[in-house]
């Protein structure tokens, strides 16, 4: 009998492969399922982007082996947009690391700070990945609850001193994901203040930093003062540019952290394939409408499901950026529950809070990446059905 490791049986099945099988399942067995599911663009990545990857295909330099750092112009490209972005300046050469997604950079990037036995602060509900890639490592999560109460950002004077002094690394995401909160630059302040004082690597992941509704910017972490001494932040092109499919991302900050970050992708994986930086460039110096277009569907798609999840009798407030609504679940039900009754007698997929942690009890998540008709099939499911009673009251 073959020997696995430990680590691999730690690991909880990752929420949507599981949600990826029942919905397969339900389909073979002729349901008509809409998705509220993963956070994954339906609208087709914008023409310009993909004519430049036809162009790049034919570039046989493209079919070989891409530089870990990659293009120097992909590198530019982004140094440029976030300067135009956020008035963030970026040397290219030492503080700009192309990433295959932000999920590989964010999984590595607990490589260059944490060995065993170490620990990193961990917000929860999150995105799985700042846990897990702790956990590969070996380090321990020292969780930081997200409560509704503080607006989904951590209570950093609730963290006992001794684990302050020895925690190595945290992670915060604004716009959330799960939740949809926003942070200010206040709450960066006190963030950046906090790990300061105690030595801690502060990583930001802002994947949706460009899903701001209402005329809403998200900032980025990197305008706040200090920021650069301390941290990285995290991007994908994912979401801004309907580019889940082709895998690119981007860490940026303080140089030393890039090298640390370039030295284990070096050992791990062969960067990002050229063709795909190209539509990296293409994407980021080409026109942007598309981003704005994007807006326009999800505003008006985040409209749409907030009313149908309060006809429905559920508490949810309105997200002024994200891709996510996040809704309260009536009492006497778990999340995990009110995701299964959804899909038993709707056939309407929402992802569980509980599938971000255990602070995630309580609620449940509905993506807007989902074609509006499909939206509105779902909405209409949603509002045209009573919640049962709990079984028990
Ligand atoms: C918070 C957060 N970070 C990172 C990612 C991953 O982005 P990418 O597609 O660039 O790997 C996601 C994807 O859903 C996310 O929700």
């Amino acid at each position: 009998m073959v020997k696995f490791s430990d680590r691999l049986g730690k690991l909880s099945p990752y929420p949507f492969v599981e949600i990826s099988r029942i919905i397969a399942e339900k389909r073979a067995a002729g349901a008509d399922v809409v998705t509220f599911g993963i956070g994954d663009p339906d609208i087709p990545t914008p023409q310009p982007i993909i004519d430049r990857l036809l162009t790049a295909s034919q570039y046989a330099p493209n079919h070989r082996y891409p530089e870990t750092d990659g293009l120097p112009e992909m590198r530019r490209a982004f140094a440029q947009w976030y300067d135009t972005r956020f008035n963030v300046k970026l040397d290219p050469d030492t503080e700009v690391l192309p990433l295959i997604g932000a999920k590989e950079g964010i999984g590595h990037a607990a490589f260059c700070f944490l060995d065993p036995g170490d620990i990193a602060l961990i917000p929860d509900p999150a995105y799985p990945v700042y846990g897990v890639g702790t956990m590969f490592a070996g380090a321990e999560s020292h969780i930081m609850p997200l409560y509704e109460k503080n607006g989904w950002l951590p209570e950093l004077d609730a963290i006992p001193a001794d684990v302050a002094r020895n925690a190595k690394l945290m992670w915060l995401n604004y716009p959330n994901n799960p939740t949809s909160a926003t942070a200010s630059e206040e709450d960066f302040i006190s963030a950046i203040a906090f790990c300061r004082e105690n030595d801690i690597a502060l990583l930001h992941d802002a994947a949706y930093s460009e899903v701001g509704y209402d005329g809403y910017k998200p900032i980025s972490y990197l305008e706040v003062a200090g920021s650069k001494d301390i941290g990285l932040e995290f991007h994908s092109l994912s979401k801004t540019y309907n580019m889940t499919g082709w895998r690119i991302g981007m860490a940026v900050g303080n140089a030393a952290m890039i090298k640390a970050l370039f030295q284990i992708k070096a050992n791990l994986d062969s960067g990002v394939p050229q063709a795909v930086q190209e539509m990296a460039i293409e994407a980021l110096t080409g026109p942007q409408d598309c981003v704005a277009d994007n807006l326009d569907a999800y505003t008006r798609r985040r409209d749409r499901v907030v009313k149908a999840v309060k006809t429905m009798g559920m508490s949810v407030d309105v997200p002024r950026a994200s891709l996510y609504i996040w809704a309260k679940v009536p009492d006497g039900y778990t999340s995990a529950e009110m995701a299964q009754l959804l899909l038993e007698e709707l056939d309407v997929v929402v992802t569980p809070g509980s599938s971000y942690g255990k602070y995630g009890e309580g609620y449940i998540r509905l993506s807007l990446t989902t074609p509006d008709e499909q939206i509105e099939k779902g909405c209409q499911r949603l509002e045209t059905w009573k919640i049962p009673p709990p079984k028990g009251s």
